[in-house]
């Protein structure tokens, strides 16, 4: 990760001396007083009238200051029309705010709009943005590069939000930096090369939460071979890297209160197995645990911010790769459940990964819900592109809050039919079940295996082979990994079910 910046908060009557000023201008770039204020000589209201800048939403306009000037250089940033000022709006103008100073190292937001009373949260959001424009993966880049967004940073920024009430902001931005953390953390995993990150590296990083006070318990080989795990054990059997259950603890809500859980694909990479993949951007199957990343750093944010919920986190952390002693295509293995599978293609592995997870999280700690996340069908991105993650769930109150939860994070879900017919298709002759359904329908059979193993509890499979990874830029996000997940299941939690 670059050098983070420093996010300071001030008041608005402190005028930044030095460095460079971003204001905010609403709809029609009008200024707030104090924006005008740091703008004495009026040359950025000049530009702004001269490049026709209107103040949309995201835009911008950039001037050096002139001669005589304290500070070096001053930007307006559109906020668009004061109604429309929402969470994904801040954390959007936070975004470009880094972007426009990315070159700077001592930058001053002044944080007013006319009609607009920005409050503390505001600022927070777009103190958020602000981290997470800023995340960027360098760690194995040696040389310097001319590409502003990707240069690695020698001195870290330090950003001075200007704003009404900066204690008030000091303390709504802790929660927003918790969520901000947690999701750069689910970048960093989905955008570490599987060389360096096995199940048993993935697994350390996931025990270091040890530290925010998160209950971490990592099931090796011999304890899943116990357990009766043989899906997910059947994938692990053709990598030299053993797998691990990892399983996350938070509790933060009343003693004795039914926890609710989130539930990863952690394939640490997706070779296909027998069933190999074409060779073809292969690399990207590094990316194959982005739904295990998504529960770590979600446990990281809640544990952080010291949610008021009790959640469980479990991951399933296996290599998927060919061997002589790999699973074969035609293999029937026994679920932990009970259930038989035959293994029709071993490049169906999530869900059996996935399986023996939830019949675990079901069985050991029969949860309000669960929900999982996975990287599970190129099927999804042929149905809903990079813009949605599909949504498969047995209950409507759950959707329906995870689908309000997407809206105001800008992590948006769809969902996709389930119903017998499809079922039907995963049938097998030789054993319960197969782990693919024909031609047609991918995203939706694959759905239904796993729906096979959660019983009567609520429940809802989030495909996000699209959305996890390369992921289209965005104002908060320049990274190959988004992090998608963890912003839209931190705010299931506050939104849902904290005391
Ligand atoms: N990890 C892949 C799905 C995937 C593909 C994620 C592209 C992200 C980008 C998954 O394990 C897989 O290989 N699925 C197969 C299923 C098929 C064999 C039934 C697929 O989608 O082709
Ligand atoms: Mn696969
Ligand atoms: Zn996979």
């Amino acid at each position: 990760m670059a050098l983070r910046p420093t996010i300071r908060f001030a008041s608005l009557d402190d005028q930044p001396q030095s460095g460079t000023v971003l204001v905010l201008a609403g709809e029609g770039a009008t200024l707030s007083d104090a924006a005008k204020a740091s703008d004495p000589s009026g040359v950025l209201t000049r530009a702004a009238e001269i490049a026709e800048f209107e103040g949309k939403l995201a835009s911008t306009v950039d001037v050096i200051a002139p001669e005589g000037a304290s500070v070096d250089r001053l930007v307006a940033i559109g906020t668009g029309k004061a109604d429309k000022l929402d969470e994904i709006a801040w954390s959007r103008i936070g975004g470009v705010a880094m972007a426009v100073a990315r070159r700077s190292t001592e930058i001053a937001v002044i944080a007013d709009v006319p009609e607009h009373a920005v409050s503390a949260v505001d600022v927070a959001n777009l103190a958020q943005g602000v981290l997470l424009r800023s995340y960027t993966f360098d760690k194995y880049k040696t040389k310097k590069s001319d590409d502003a967004e990707n240069k690695p940073a020698d001195k870290a920024a330090t950003i001075t939000v200007h704003c009404a009430d900066p204690a008030a902001a000091e303390e709504a931005f802790k929660a927003a930096q918790a969520v901000a953390d947690g999701v750069m953390l689910a970048r960093d995993l989905v955008n570490e090369p599987a060389n360096m990150l096995g199940p048993i590296e993935f697994a350390d990083k996931i025990k270091a939460l040890g530290e925010l006070g998160v209950d971490v318990e990592i099931l090796t080989e011999t304890e899943m071979t116990k357990l009766g795990m043989g899906a997910l054990l059947g994938v692990a059997q053709g990598s030299s890297r053993p797998p691990r259950l990892a399983i996350m603890r938070w509790n933060g809500g009343a003693e004795g209160e039914q926890p609710v859980a989130f539930i990863g694909k952690g394939v640490v990479f997706d070779s296909g197995g027998i069933s190999i993949k074409p060779a073809g951007g292969m690399e990207d199957m590094k990316g194959d645990m982005g739904g295990a990343a998504a529960v770590t750093g979600l446990m990281h944010a809640l544990a952080a911010r010291k949610a008021k919920a009790n959640v469980i986190g479990i991951v399933g952390l296996v290599e998927n790769m060919l061997d002589g002693n790999a699973q074969r295509p035609g293999d029937i293995v026994t679920s932990m459940s009970g259930q038989t599978i035959e293994v029709l293609n071993t490049d169906a592995e999530g869900r059996l990964v996935l399986c023996d997870a939830l019949w675990y999280a079901k069985e050991t700690y029969k949860p309000r819900f669960m929900v999982n996340l996975a990287t599970l069908t190129g099927a999804i991105m042929v149905a809903l592109g990079q813009h949605h993650a599909g949504l498969f769930s047995n209950n409507d109150e759950l959707s329906e809050r995870l689908t309000a939860a997407g809206l105001v994070t800008a992590e948006k879900l769809w969902r996709m039919p389930l119903g017998p017919e499809y079922d039907k298709l995963i049938d097998s002759k030789n054993a319960d079940m197969k782990n693919i359904g024909g031609r047609f329908g991918g995203a939706i059979t694959a759905a239904q295996f796993l729906q096979r193993f959660v019983g009567d509890t609520p429940w809802a499979h989030l495909d996000i082979a699209g959305t996890a990874m390369g992921s289209p830029a965005t104002d908060i996000s320049q990274s190959w990994a988004s992090g998608f997940g963890v912003r839209l299941l931190d705010r299931l939690v506050r939104d849902n079910y904290e005391a």
